[in-house]
């Protein structure tokens, strides 16, 4: 079985106004553009609502994307206790959010109880959310996992047990760096999906991101999903942008 893939656009905005505009002129239809029609039928992007924006605007901002036709990433990053991350994970499902994630941190019981929490939530939808975990933040580097965390393993070490953890909780997948997805698929298998941010274009600036591929070579290395942000909701003609990134990732 093949996974789905697709382009989840990260929209780090701070509120549903900016938001909207983004979204007003990722789904507009504009003649200019070439081969516009070859992916009119995904004119409605899969979004990603980062803590910054479901704070600003709570539940109504996932209601709004829906009602517009998006799927929704809802990217809450949760890590509780189990019995507190079940009851938040079912109200997460009532939404019907499309995937949602937690910190693999939370340990194997936290995630077999988000996974049972969200599935409860969830329960009247017939597509069922994905559930991801964060392996390792990307902003941890070797000597904060040594020093300040005392994990005294090597990283990839500490990013493959995590994502074991979550396959063996019930989880979907992870949220990775593309250089870690062929890595992750061999330990936990192809169907087990990568979520992965860090993407440019050849000809764009890396930003904050370090370890960055395009979304050609993401989708060479075994990416199932890209997360885009600011080579799409910051390019002058975000439409063509996001057009490049499903011709080069979707091909
Ligand atoms: O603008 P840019 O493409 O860098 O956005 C990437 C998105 O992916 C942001 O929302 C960022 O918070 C998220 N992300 C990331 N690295 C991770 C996890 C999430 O860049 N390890």
């Amino acid at each position: 079985m093949t996974n789905d893939r697709d382009i989840i656009i990260a929209c780090d905005f701070k509120n549903a106004d900016e938001t909207i505009k983004l979204l007003d002129k990722l789904t507009r239809i504009r003649s200019e553009v070439v081969r516009c029609d070859e992916f009119s039928g995904a004119a409605r992007p899969f979004i990603k609502i980062g803590m910054e924006l479901y704070y600003a605007e709570g539940p109504s901002i996932i209601k709004t994307l829906k009602a517009r036709g998006h799927k929704v990433f809802l990217d809450l990053k949760l890590h509780d206790i189990p019995n507190t991350v079940k009851k938040a994970m079912i109200v997460l499902g009532e939404y019907g959010v499309d995937m949602v994630n937690v910190h693999a941190a939370g340990g194997f019981e936290m995630m077999k109880a988000a996974k049972e929490g969200l599935m409860l939530g969830a329960a009247r939808y017939a597509d069922k959310p994905k559930l991801i975990a964060v392996t390792q933040l990307t902003s941890t580097d070797d000597d904060m996992l040594h020093d300040q965390l005392l994990i005294d393993k090597p990283m990839d070490e500490v990013v493959k047990q995590y994502a074991l953890n979550a396959r063996k909780a019930g989880l979907d997948g992870v949220v990775c760096s593309a250089f870690e997805a062929a890595e992750i698929h061999a330990a936990c298998g192809d169907d087990f999906i990568t979520v992965t941010p860090g993407i440019r274009f050849k000809d764009n600036a890396a930003d904050d991101q370090k370890r960055i591929m395009s979304p050609a070579e993401a989708r060479e290395a075994g990416s199932d999903y890209i997360v885009v942000g600011r080579p799409v909701t910051a390019a002058e003609r975000p439409y063509e942008a996001y057009a490049r990134c499903r011709e080069e990732f979707l091909g």
